[in-house]
């Protein structure tokens, strides 16, 4: 049997980027019987940026909606919000970042990025992957099905769980990233990395009429209609690939070299391969929208079930430091 295991932080509805390289690939694990899967919402983390309980509240909310949505079988295994296993999850980045050296973290590219970026750099924005190895190493995950963003966040977990077992005793699983290279990193409506920081993602969920707004803001170059295009250097083309079907996508390209045929149009295809792609996650993500009390219980079910495999796994740390 293995542990898969992958968070998605509350500091927003999950967007494409966040379904095609993580969301959908860990519920396609889940599915497989060999697998027990942990999936949960890093709302500790998105505390780097969120600042109001009510926003925290609606995130939540909105990334359990999607992983049930994405078709996760809960029952099965395990959903939780992280926060509701702060006590945990906390302790163990303590321990962690005690065997941690300084500048494995000040080197690491997303706090460098985030660092340049960002006007509020806190130390929790720094500290952010030792609290990520612990979210994996407390459950002793074997694999972590991300997007590529976060391949250093896992090679940094890896050298944390030998680091500890090395120090005090044989305690952690060293996981491995599962990384779609063909999904790769999803681009945003203005070409860079789709983020929720960047403000240029495409939230799916949305009702058809903004969603269509949105598409119709991606990036394109001012070749006239009637002209020839190049579908491998639009934006358009990348993500309507990412969805369509073969066919879909050699018709595409072809009314691109051909010539006559717009970026509306191609936008106007772009909507409508989403619609069809994720038409029952919408229905669904619907659902739990006016049943939350459900999803409340599901939750609350998952982080009981959940608390029992991190409060073992915590104790052994616990022994192995000389605290028991
Ligand atoms: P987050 O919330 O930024 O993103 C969630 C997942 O979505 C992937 N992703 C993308 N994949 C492809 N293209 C994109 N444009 C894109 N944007 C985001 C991310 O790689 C990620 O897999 N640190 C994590 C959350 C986390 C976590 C964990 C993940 C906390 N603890 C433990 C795994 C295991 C993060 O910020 O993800």
């Amino acid at each position: 049997m293995s542990k898969i295991l992958t968070g998605i932080q509350a500091s927003g509805k999950p967007h494409l980027g966040n379904l095609l390289g993580a969301i959908l690939p860990a519920v396609e694990l889940s599915k497989k019987a060999e697998n027990t899967s942990f999936l949960f919402i890093a709302d500790l983390h998105s505390m780097t940026t969120v600042k109001d309980a009510e926003t925290m509240i609606s995130n939540t909310k909105a990334v359990a909606k999607v992983w049930l949505a994405c078709g996760f079988d809960h029952e099965a295994n395990y959903i939780y919000r992280q926060s509701r296993l702060a006590g945990f999850h906390t302790e163990l980045m303590w321990y962690l970042s005690c065997l941690t050296p300084f500048p494995m973290l000040a080197n690491a590219h997303s706090f460098k990025d985030k660092s340049d970026s960002l006007s509020d750099v806190n130390a929790g924005l720094f500290t952010y992957p030792v609290l990520m190895a612990s979210d994996i190493l407390l459950y002793n995950a074997d694999f972590v099905p991300v997007g590529k963003d976060q391949k250093q966040h896992l090679e940094i977990t890896r050298d944390m769980a030998a680091t500890f077992n090395r120090t005090y005793g044989e305690c952690f699983v060293e996981p491995k990233s599962l990384i779609n290279e063909s999904v790769m990193t999803i681009p945003g409506i203005d070409g860079r990395k789709m983020s929720k920081s960047y403000g240029n993602h495409i939230d799916i969920f949305l009702p058809e009429k903004e969603l269509y707004k949105t598409i119709k803001k991606i990036e394109t170059d001012s070749t006239p209609l009637e002209e020839p295009k190049n579908p491998d250097t639009c934006l358009v083309f990348t993500m309507y690939s990412l969805l369509a079907s073969d066919e879909q996508i050699a018709e595409m390209r072809n009314n691109y070299t051909n010539g006559g045929y717009g970026y509306g149009h191609a936008k106007k295809a772009l909507l409508e391969v989403i619609l069809d792609s994720f038409s029952e996650q919408r229905k669904q993500y619907d659902y739990f929208t006016a049943n939350e009390g459900e999803l409340e219980g599901i939750l609350q079910k998952g982080e009981a079930k959940a608390k029992l495999i991190a409060e073992e796994n915590i104790s052994k740390a616990r022994k192995l430091i000389g605290f028991a």
